[in-house]
Order: C-alpha cells, then structure tokens, then sequence
C-alpha cells in the first residue's frame, strides 16, 4: 500500500471517530441565572429507627446486655458457669433473681450467694461480645446492697474468647443498703468478643443492679453516651433533620407494646424495659435478646439531633398498633392520651422551664427549647382508622402549637388501595407533609425519577421518609448493600432533587445494623463491637446531603429534564452561601459516556471540583474489610470557557462543583 493511502485511511478513521464521538456525546444545558425553586434545608435526613441493635448494643455505648435483669427472662445475657444450679450441693454460687412489685419499673435485682471460695463468677455476654481496644479506659457503675458485709471484694475482668484476663478492677461494697458503687478497667489487649467476668471474695449473699460498663471515649466524651464512630457517620452525612425512633416501633406490635416517649424520658433507671417488636419478627432472623432499656430515649434523640445539626422529627403512635401484626386499635373515645402525649412532646422539646415538662428537659441538662417544628402522626397506618385518628390529632396539635408542622404517612407503599386512599383523604385535609415509604427493587428506582413531577404543587408536600433499592426483595435476608442498589437509589434521587418544590424531605431506611444482630438489611451503616463503616448506599447520601445546594436549577437535554434518556441522569443546584453550582449527573449505563454541560446565566471560576463515585461491578460492595471500597474520590476540574466536557464512568455518581464569580 502506499503510504498516500495509508495517511488518507488514517485521516478517515479520524474524522469517523469524531463523528461518532461527536454523535454520543450529550448535550446539556444548564441555567444558572434561574432559580425554580429553593431546595429545603431538611431535603436529605437520617431516619433512625431502632431495629438491628441499632439503639442497645449499637449506638448506645453500653456493653453489659440486661444491666438491670429486666429482660423477660432476667439472667438473658449472664451465665454462671461453674455454677450447677441442678446440683444444689456441688454448686459453688448461684445468682437468682428477685422482683420487688412496688418498684414500677425496675422491678428485679440479682441476688447472689457465694457457697465457697471455689471461684463462683457471673458473666456477661455483652451484644453478641464486647469489643474493647489496648489501653482504651472503660468505665463500670453498679449498685450493690451487701447484707451482712461477708463479701469482702467484687472483681471485675474483661475476659478474651479463651477466659484470659485482658482488664481489670475491683469494687469493696462497703454498704449493707443499695449504693452505687464505680471502677475503671483498662483493656490491656484488642478483642472483638470480649466478656465481663465479676467474681468476688468472701462467702455470703450480694444483691446486684444496673451493673453497666462504657467505654470512657464516647461522641462529645459524655458520660455513659453514645458510640463516637456511628455518631461521626451520622454528622458527616450533614443531615438536614432526624426521624426518630423508628418506623414499626413506634407503633408495637400490640398498642401496650408502642413507643412511650414519657417512659424513655428522666432518670435512665426509671426507664421501663420493653421487649423490641423486631425480637421475633422474622423467623428465619430471631433475636429473642432484643429489648429496648430507652438508654437512649426521646432527651437523647432530641441533643443527638443538635449535636449533627439536623431539625428533630420525632414520630408517635397515633393509638394503631402495627397493621402488619395486630392492628390493635384504641377506640376513638380513648384516644385523648395519645393525642396528649403529642403536646406534651412539643412543650418538653420546646416549653419554658416554668412549664413541667420543658422543667423536666432543663432538669436533664437542656434548659434551652430543643426548636422542634415537626411533629409525625403514626408510622405506616392505613385505612380510614387512621385518618379519623390523624384528624383528631391535627385539630389539636394546631390548635395549640399553629407553628408546629405536622407529617402524615400514606402508608407501607408507594402505590396502590392504600396508598391511594390515604393520599386522597389527606389531600382533602390539607395535609403539610405526607410521609412516602418504597422498598423496590433497583430497576424501579431507576423508572421513578419522575414520581414527582406530575405531584400537585399546591397539595401536600411529601417526606421520602423510608427508601432503599432490595436487591433480592422486601424483607429478604439476602438482600445486599450493592453498588447496583446505590447508583439506582441516586437515579431516583436526582427525581426528588428536582422536585424540590413537592419534596422536602427524604431519607434512606433502615438507618443502622448490627453485623451478627440484623433483623433486615439492606442498611446504610453496618457496625460490629469495635467498628462501622457507610455502605456504598451511604456514600451515595452522603454525596447528595453535602452537596444538596439552596436553590434548584434547571439542566435540560434537548429542552427536557434528564431523567434517564441514555442512562442518564442529572439534577442542578446552586448553593447561594458556598456561591457554587453543583452538578450531579448519574450514569447508569455499563459504558462510559461523554457529557458536555453549558452552563449560562452567571459567569464561572475555570477552576472546580470533581466528585465520583464509582465501581466496576453491579455486585460490588463496602464490607469491614473493605470500608470505603465504594467511596467519592475529588479532582481538580478545569473550566473552558461556558462548556463542562465530562467523561462519565460507567455505573457512575458524579458531582461537578464550579465557584460562581
Ligand atoms: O425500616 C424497616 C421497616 O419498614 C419500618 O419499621 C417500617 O416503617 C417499614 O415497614
């Protein structure tokens, strides 16, 4: 061949790759000049809900699992091992335990009678083991009530899988009556599954109670807190509000069985054990040890929520026990101290410390109003049961507090009799907030980026109050934190991003769990005893909430919003107090794609910044070996002139940031 020929193929090849290049590239134009609609600050919360050891033995730093013997089997958790409780003489203790009736809500102690000085030893198993790490300090309080002084001494110890002591201290319980005694233990080596040993010196009988145990090294270093790690996931998702506490606990199983935000308020050993409705939910992931002590309760959710900045939305029973289980209803004339329990809940969150409950919230350590402006009615209800319940509610609740924004829910679906007749109804009612719920598989998420669009803007504005993709289906335990999961959830929430104007608030359900203690998954953090980590859904929060913007923007691909043409979506913001446009795009599709953004209205910085996040695999995941596997990573982005040329990854959540002149 000649060479002539071989430059005139050359160039042909060029030119056809430019053509197609050209050809596959997108266009989109965004307008800055324009705002649509300003995007709320509550637009991405955290919705925490305390299923899969999420509150005990998981963001509750406590280690010891029944502190006070008042799970429904009372030694749940402790075990006496060289103790033959059959054998009444070879035994060398036996710890029993004793109710006193006229205490309400403590109602049991332990009682132990060492026979011998053949080493008798109570231990606790902690939440599926304590996690302890070298050196790190651990603080232990317990009461104690020594009858005839014969106990000379009670010895504490962290013990490894093999029975090694690896820390320890001593108590000397000087007192024939109850008194509180402390001591601190320091581990002397890292252990995931360790346990606490007590043994004592001396023969004779020891009464036991509250015996607790909390690493000195919790979120803001408070006293008997929270666990620092799983708080710092939450703060660094700079989550506009936080929903608490659930979900189906609030509602129970049976109404006796709800969630009581005066029983979880004052001192904690006044605050009543309750079975947590998740322990038997599902059969194939039993947790016959999961109870709820309301060591954190509704004082703690409520400084929690000022503490990672977000606006509290503490939901309550609306007098329906779950409908999936009971569906046990308070008849209509009963239902004044629910609707009761409502407004005491906004004076203690927000009364004058004149008022008794706002004195109860200063006498916790918070005269300061906690600045609640929401307020949820029922969880998951349905029915007209409901709505005649909601009514009585808001009638109220605005009566008194005009202020306080009330959510409604439009039931466990997105669609549907139930859906559809809630909806109806509290349209009619004028509704503020209705509170969404889907649990879909991927695909879904991708086809629904445009729910909202065709929402009435005058009618209610929606809470996405509970959303993850289901990998396999609802409620499976093999349903799996997978990247094909996360990117779908960021398709769809580009779709309530641009929504702004019906959406106000959103966030991603369950919120936490236990690596041995889940009872549903997918979750976004995934903790043990000494760690958490995000999942790739996480990120994808994470990435939305830090850069959700003040005002909403329009991005256009051929004079249409990009809600999945080519796999592509994309949603614009500008952030009035960083003075920032961001730009998120979502490539869903297995190949990369070229996307030239025009960007007109204002003039730009050439200098911005890239976020991606991206993997190669469907499947993949972030585990506890691998924590940030799936994680943003940042670049310098150059501007040339108006024109952002991007190069999208596949399967792909990118952030384009430019600084506004
Ligand atoms: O998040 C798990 C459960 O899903 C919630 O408790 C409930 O509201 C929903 O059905």
């Amino acid at each position: 061949m000649n060479h002539n020929l071989i430059t005139k193929i050359a160039l042909f090849g060029l030119l056809l790759n430019g053509f197609y290049s050209n050809a596959q590239k997108t266009n989109l134009k965004v307008n800055i000049a324009n705002s649509i609609t300003k995007i709320q600050p509550t637009m991405y919360g955290v919705f925490f809900e305390d299923i899969n050891f999420a509150a005990d033995g998981g963001l509750y730093a406590e280690m010891i699992k029944n502190r006070s013997f008042e799970f429904e089997n009372p030694l749940m958790g402790w075990s006496q091992p060289n103790s033959d409780r059959h054998s009444f003489n070879t035994q060398s203790g036996i710890a029993t335990t004793i109710k006193v009736i006229e205490n309400k809500t403590n109602l049991n102690f332990c009682r132990v009678v060492v026979k011998d000085d053949k080493g008798y030893q109570i231990i606790n198993e902690g939440f599926r083991g304590m996690g302890i790490k070298k050196d790190a300090k651990y603080n232990l309080s317990l009461k104690a009530a020594n009858h005839d002084g014969a106990i000379k001494q009670i010895n504490i110890q962290f013990i490894d899988k093999n029975g090694k002591t690896v820390g320890e201290t001593t108590i000397v319980p000087l007192s024939s009556d109850w008194k509180n005694y402390t001591a601190q233990l320091t581990a002397t080596q890292t252990e995931a599954k360790a346990q606490l040993k007590i043994t004592f010196k001396g023969t004779g009988t020891i009464d036991l109670d509250m015996i607790s145990l909390f690493p000195e090294d919790t979120w803001k270093n408070r006293k008997n807190g929270m666990r620092k790690d799983i708080v710092q996931l939450l703060y660094d998702l700079k989550p506009g509000f936080l929903r608490f506490p659930g979900g189906c606990i609030v509602e129970g199983k049976t109404l006796a069985q709800r969630y009581q935000w005066k029983k979880t308020v004052g001192d904690i050993e006044t605050r009543e054990t309750l079975i947590n409705r998740w322990n038997t939910e599902f059969s194939h992931k039993l947790a016959p040890d999961y109870f709820q002590t309301f060591g954190i309760g509704f004082f703690e959710y409520f400084q929690l929520s000022e503490d990672i900045g977000a606006q509290p939305l503490p939901i309550l029973s609306c007098g329906m026990a779950c409908q999936f289980n009971t569906g046990e209803l308070v008849p209509m004339e009963d239902l004044d101290p629910y609707v009761q329990d409502a407004l005491d809940l906004i004076e203690f969150a927000n009364g004058s410390v004149e008022t008794p409950w706002g004195k109860i919230r200063s006498e916790m350590g918070h005269p300061k109003p906690f600045n609640l402006k929401f307020i949820g009615v029922g969880n998951e209800q349905w029915g007209p049961a409901y709505i005649e319940r909601y009514k009585v509610f808001e009638k109220a609740i605005k009566s008194k507090y005009p202020n306080i924004t009330i959510v409604s829910g439009a039931g466990p679906f997105p669609e549907g009799d139930y859906f559809e007749y809630g909806m109806k109804e509290l349209k009619k009612l004028n509704a503020e907030i209705v509170d969404e719920h889907y649990y879909k598989n991927p695909k879904w998420f991708r086809e629904n980026a445009t729910r909202y669009d065709s929402y009435d803007r005058k009618g209610p504005k929606i809470f996405a109050g509970e959303y993850a993709a289901q990998s396999v289906a609802i409620a499976s335990p093999d349903n799996k934190n997978n990247w094909e999961c996360a990117f779908s959830e960021a398709a769809f929430m580009t779709g309530l991003e641009r929504n702004a104007e019906v959406v106000h608030l959103t966030s991603y359900a369950p919120l936490m769990a236990h690596e041995e203690a889940w009872q549903w998954t997918p979750d976004m953090i995934w903790f043990n005893n000494l760690e958490a980590y995000g999942s790739a859904n996480y990120y994808v929060q994470k990435i939305f909430s830090t850069n959700k913007g003040t005002d909403l923007l329009s991005i256009t691909k051929d004079g249409k919003a990009v809600t999945g043409q080519n796999d592509l979506y994309a949603t614009a913001a500008k952030d009035s107090n960083t003075k920032e446009v961001i730009v998120k795009l979502v490539n869903t599709k297995s190949d990369t794609q070229s996307v030239e953004v025009d960007l007109n209205g204002d003039k730009l910085a050439s200098k911005g910044t890239l976020v991606t996040l991206v993997s190669a695999n469907l499947d993949d995941e972030n585990s506890f070996a691998n924590p940030k596997k799936i994680s943003p990573t940042e670049k310098e982005f150059k501007l040339n002139g108006k024109k952002a040329q991007l190069t999208l990854p596949a399967y792909s959540v990118t952030v384009l940031k430019l600084k506004m002149k």
